[in-house]
Parts: structure tokens; sequence; C-alpha cells
């Protein structure tokens, strides 16, 4: 593999340079520094009590039935133990606790339709919802230990499914809504999920979408481990139904009863598994536990986001179908309490207004938001953000990929009119919570900069051997103690989970990021290093996509890239060597090649989503291999972001690489 990885050090050079010599810093104005949650002090605080700063953290932010007895074991490292003898409960924390403290009548969740119909669910409303779905779940046969997949949109029957979940100790699987029906059933399977909760379907651009019937394929062959399918109504359009199977949830959870008494679960006991995507075809289940989880997310989305839950309104934009959705949307904010918005559509319909008229009539103080969305609304030009008054906005979050600093210049002048500080916030589905952020009141920010570690985490650059760079160089992002909120594992496969994360450097947890020290030691993160894409913020494997093309009658092999894309950050390049006659035909001078290529993209949506679709696919005679085999993709990364090819003399056959250019000038 060696030869196919690019050294950190080399992505993207100019686009560094320019970063590095990005001057701007934006301290913190007094006013906002002296009402900030964070202070200064955090850091020495953190570092100078080690782990007790988390035990601190976990006592201070969560009520726990049973208080722990140690902090952390790490005696058989890298699976870590966390608040070890502790027992407490995910749902009774993000709810019941806020209702018997007398904030029951506070708003938990705005939920704003793509259609424009809206559901305000007070924190005593919620409660009672996921009281009544625990009930409802258990009644199905769903007990502590059993999983759930979830497939739905972005409905607050989502929130109360995961909820319900945790609070009876069953542990949640939510699969994205745009994942496709082979993806839902590989997950389902290798969760062996007892339960889906899915919908009739959703909004999409102004058109009910549909759901369910993903659902009923996944299931068609009757040998799942699946043994109820629990329906949302939302869009009332007309489903297929197997009667046994399904249930519509309006019959279900909605007439179950309203108490359900929440009992502490163990500090490790699992509360859900999410699917991402590794370097091979297979995805991962990265599975998080109780305790550690929910402090840090906690801790994190009160400290970055300065939240003060009686006053904000927090909206994170992303799906719930990602972890940004699990612990910023459902857990974090919840858990401490605050009144979170929830959009179910998408960012331009009716118009491309549509994020800051919600911004504007719900007074939305916090936005957290990917810089592909950010991008895409700096595109479509300021005159839109113009017509709104945005002027609830106090701090405007990013996170999923890099963003530029030019991105970052024009959120917090354009959307935070000049004044709001901007968090560019570094984590992963692994990581649980947030690592790597400004923290705003404290941090003198640098647009386009994740900057430092939070407080509790010990984060680094290393370079090729695991050693720390000095200031002013490039390597490796690693984090060098255990954190609470680190994933527990890989579900089913914990010598995966070693290989990954634990085997390239000593001692260290290897994040698969690229990374640099500016000259006063901030951190610039500078995307992956291994052969996960990042698709507007959404992360997909080169190795996934490239199953899917061969998965073609017609394909007989491939090689898929991410090229750098201004609004996506990347986009798939798909190179395709077709089978049979068809590798003759498709590749003679003139050929057309745009209903293979349309029917190739189709059937990638097909196999894992629409997200995956190639934006181009390239029918190629030829892959550039190494002797031993291997693609070198580095080299149809230069040709699909139009540069010169690089080095070839590591080629097989060095003169394939002058085919595919000259081939595709034809
Ligand atoms: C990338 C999303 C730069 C990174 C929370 C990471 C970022 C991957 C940032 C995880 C950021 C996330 N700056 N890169 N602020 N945030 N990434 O698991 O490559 O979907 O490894 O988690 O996204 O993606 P995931």
């Amino acid at each position: 593999m060696a030869e196919e990885k690019s050294a950190p050090q080399q992505a993207d050079g100019e686009a560094l340079e320019n970063l590095l010599h990005e001057g701007r810093q934006f301290p913190p104005s007094d006013q906002f520094a002296a009402n900030a949650v964070a202070k200064p002090s955090l850091y020495a605080e953190a570092e100078s009590a080690g782990t007790e700063f988390w035990a601190r953290q976990a006592r201070e932010m969560l009520t726990w039935e049973k208080d722990f007895e140690q902090t952390l074991d790490w005696s058989e490292a890298p699976f870590a133990k966390w608040f070890v003898g502790g027992k407490v409960n995910a749902a009774y924390n993000a709810l019941d606790r806020h209702v018997e403290a007398g904030n029951g009548d506070r708003v938990a969740i705005n939920f704003e339709g793509e259609p424009g119909d809206v559901r305000q669910i007070t924190y005593a409303e919620l409660t009672d919802l996921v009281k009544q779905a625990a009930n409802a779940f258990e009644s199905l046969g769903v007990g502590k230990g059993d999983r759930v997949a979830i497939y739905l949109p972005m409905i607050p029957e989502a929130v109360v499914s995961m909820l319900a979940c945790a609070r009876i100790g069953a542990v949640h699987s939510v699969v994205f809504g745009g994942f496709s029906s082979d993806a839902l059933r590989n997950r389902i399977d290798d969760a062996e999920a007892k339960l889906v909760v899915t919908a009739d379907g959703t909004y999409r651009r102004g058109n009910p979408s549909s759901l369910k019937p993903a659902v009923d394929e996944a299931l068609s062959d009757g040998k799942s481990t699946i043994e109820h399918v629990l329906v949302v109504q939302r869009n009332e359009e007309p489903v297929d139904w197997t009667e046994g199977r399904d249930l519509w949830w309006h019959d279900t959870v909605a007439k179950a009863g309203k108490d359900h008494t929440a009992v502490g679960h163990d500090s490790e006991h699992p509360l859900y598994i999410l699917y991402t995507s590794g370097t091979t075809g297979k995805p991962k289940g990265i599975l998080h536990t109780t305790g550690g989880y929910l402090t840090q997310t906690a801790f994190t989305h009160k400290t970055v986001f300065d939240l003060k839950p009686e006053q904000d309104v927090y909206w994170c934009a992303a799906d719930i179908g990602w972890v940004t959705g699990h612990s910023y949307i459902t857990y974090g904010p919840l858990l401490n309490g605050a009144s979170v918005v929830m959009y179910e559509g998408t960012p331009d319909t009716p118009h491309r207004g549509r994020w800051w008229e919600i911004v504007e009539k719900y007074k939305v103080s916090i936005l957290y938001a990917a810089p592909t969305a950010i991008r895409t609304m700096m595109k479509w030009g300021d005159d839109i953000p113009a017509k709104y008054d945005l002027s609830s906005l106090r701090v405007l979050g990013s996170v999923g990929e890099p963003i530029n600093p030019e991105a970052w210049m024009w959120y917090r002048k354009v959307i935070g009119s000049g004044r709001t500080p901007v968090v560019d916030t570094w984590w992963q589905t692994e990581t649980g919570a947030i690592m790597i952020s400004p923290l705003p009141g404290v941090t003198e920010a640098k647009p386009g900069a994740a900057q430092a570690a939070l407080p509790g985490i010990n984060a680094d650059v290393v370079d090729e051997s695991g050693q720390s760079v000095p200031n002013g160089s490039g390597g490796y992002l690693v984090i060098r103690e255990p954190w609470p909120a680190m994933l527990r594992g890989i579900w089913g496969d914990p010598q995966r989970y070693k290989d990954t994360y634990w085997s390239r450097f000593e001692g260290m947890y290897f994040a698969g990021d690229g990374a640099k020290r500016d000259e006063d030691g901030d951190i610039w993160l500078l995307g992956r290093v291994d052969d996960v894409m990042n698709i507007s913020g959404h992360r997909l494997s080169t190795t996934e996509i490239e199953s899917a093309l061969v998965s073609h009658a017609a394909v007989a092999e491939s090689a898929v890239v991410g090229a750098n894309d201004e609004t996506t950050g990347q986009a798939v390049v798909a190179f395709v060597i077709l089978r049979g006659e068809d590798a003759k035909k498709f590749t003679a001078e003139g050929a057309d090649t745009s209903e293979i290529v349309a029917d190739l993209r189709n059937h990638v949506g097909r196999e894992i989503g629409p997200i995956a679709k190639p934006r181009q696919v390239l029918i190629v005679s030829e892959l550039p291999k190494t002797r031993s085999g291997k693609i070198m993709r580095r080299l149809l990364k230069d040709v699909a972001e139009n540069r010169e090819v690089g080095d070839v003399s590591t080629l097989a056959d060095t003169s394939v690489m002058n085919q595919i250019t000259e081939g595709l000038k034809k």
C-alpha cells in the first residue's frame, strides 16, 4: 500500500502554503469573553487534573444512578473502560431530569418540515413520547442489548426512537435515509437487528419521496433477523404492508402507556452502533457506550458552542444518520436541556433562502453546519442571506471537512455579521465527540484552523516514525491518550479495531488524517491520508464504490479516486474497464459512452445510495498498476484533477498513463 499513500506533507502543497500564510486572527470580544462558558483556565485545569478532569465533568454534566468507582481502566488497551462501576440512563439524563427540575415547558425540538408544517415539542412532551416508544419497543420483544435499526428521515421520531432505545438499554443503529436497500440490509445483518423503525417517506425538493419500499426490498427474502417494522406516517403515500411484521407508529407507540421508569445502565453498556466507511469495502460498525460518550458530548456541546440553555436556540443542520446528528442533535443538546431546531428538507426548497428564513423564524443563536453547505450558499450570493434578520446568531460552527479560509471568512462576515466566533470542530464517528476546536470566548481564532485539542484531549501531529513534528511541519494526526467518548471497538471485529486505529503508531490512536502545526503550534487539518473520501462531509471509501461498480455485469475492473471539488470538497471520479466486446466498443475513437456512464452511475446509486454516485465515470482500457499489481490512485487523481501526471517510474507498464490521458482527450 505504501506506494499509494500520499504523504500528508504533499497534500495540496500550494493550498497549504496559502493556508499557513493566513495571517488573520480574530480575538473574542471582551463582552463575549466575560460571559463565555469556557474560561482560559480550563486548559491548565485539565492538564493538572489528568483523567480526573473527566471524572469531574462526568459528575457535573450527568445525573448518575450509581456513582462510578474508577475513572479509567486502560489495562486492556486499546479497549477502554470509562467511569467503571457507574450506572446512568441516557434518556433520563436527556429528558426526565429536566422535567423534574421544572423545565418541562421548555421547547426541546422545534421541528420544521420541508413543506412548512411545524411541531413544537417541549421537554415534558418529548419525555412522554420516549416513554411511550420505550413501552412499545418492549412490547415488541425488544430488550436490553437487542439491536434496533432506525431508518428514518429528519423527523422528531428519529430522536424519540434513539432515546427510547437508550432508555431500555437497546442498541440503536441509525442508517442514513439516503442509503439504499442493500446498504440497509448489510447493516441489519451485521448488527443482527430485531426491529427496524422507518417511515412511509419524507419530502425532498418539494415532492414526497418514499422510504418504506427500501425496507421491504431489504427484507424481501424473509431471512433477516428483523421481526417487526414500525412505520411512522409522514407523507401518506401508499405503502405495501406485510401483515404480522409491519406496524404503524400511530397504532403502536401513540397508544402505549406514558409510564416508564428509566433504570441506570452500566457505564460501559453499548449505546449505539454507527456504520462508517473505512478503507475496505465493508463498512465498520463503530461502537459507542454510555457513560463516557454522554459525558464528552454534553461537555463539548456546552463549552464549544457556549451554550446557555435558558436562552439559546441551537440548530445543527446535519442529518441524524451521521455521527454529527447523534452527538449534536440528539445527545449533547438534550443532555444540556437545549432547545434545538430540526429541519427535514433541502436548503433550496422552496427557495435558496430557506436556511436563513429558519434562522430568522426561530431566532437561532447557534448554528452548526458543514463547509460544503457554506460554500454552496456562498456561491448562491450574499443578497440571499441579506434578506433575513440573522442578528440572533452568536456562535457559528463548522464540521465534517477542512473549511477553507475563504468560506470561514464568508461565514463569519456574511452570516455572523463580522461579530460571531466561528468554531471549526475536528472529530470523527470514532471519536464520538469534538476533539479539536477553538473555544469561543477564549481562542484567538484563525480562519481555516481547528487549532487546539480541547481541554482533557491529547492530540498531536507526528512523523512517519511517530515523533512529534516541530512547529511549521506536517505529519499525521494522532491522539495520545484515551478519551471518554472514544469508540469501544468495531462491532463483532476486535482485531479490525486494533489493526485500523492502533497499529500504525505504537500506543497512539491513528485518525487517518494529515495535519500540520503552524509556527504558533496550532493544528490545521489537511484531509485524509488513506483511501477514504470526503464528499460533502460524508465519508465514503474508494473500495466500497469500486466493489459496487464491479458488481455491474458490464464492468471488469474499476478504480475510484476523490478529486478536489470546489463545492463538495471532494467528488467521486471512477475509472472503469469494461468487459469483452464493450471494452473495445466504448474506448474506440468517437464512441458515445453517455448511456453506459449513466447506467453505471445509477448502479452505484442503487448499490450504496445517491451520495455515492460518481461525478464522472471515465471508460478506460487500462489502469496504472505497480509491479505487485496495486492500482496507483495517486496518478489517477492527477488525471481527475487535470494536473500533469506525477512520477510513473514504479508502474509495471509506464505507457499506461499515456494511454489513459490520450484516450480521455479523444
Ligand atoms: C474529516 C464527522 C477537517 C476528517 C464528524 C475526519 C474534518 C472525517 C473536520 C470524519 C474538520 C471532520 N476539519 N476535517 N473540522 N471534521 N473532518 O466520521 O477527515 O463522518 O477523519 O465524522 O471527516 O468523518 P465522520
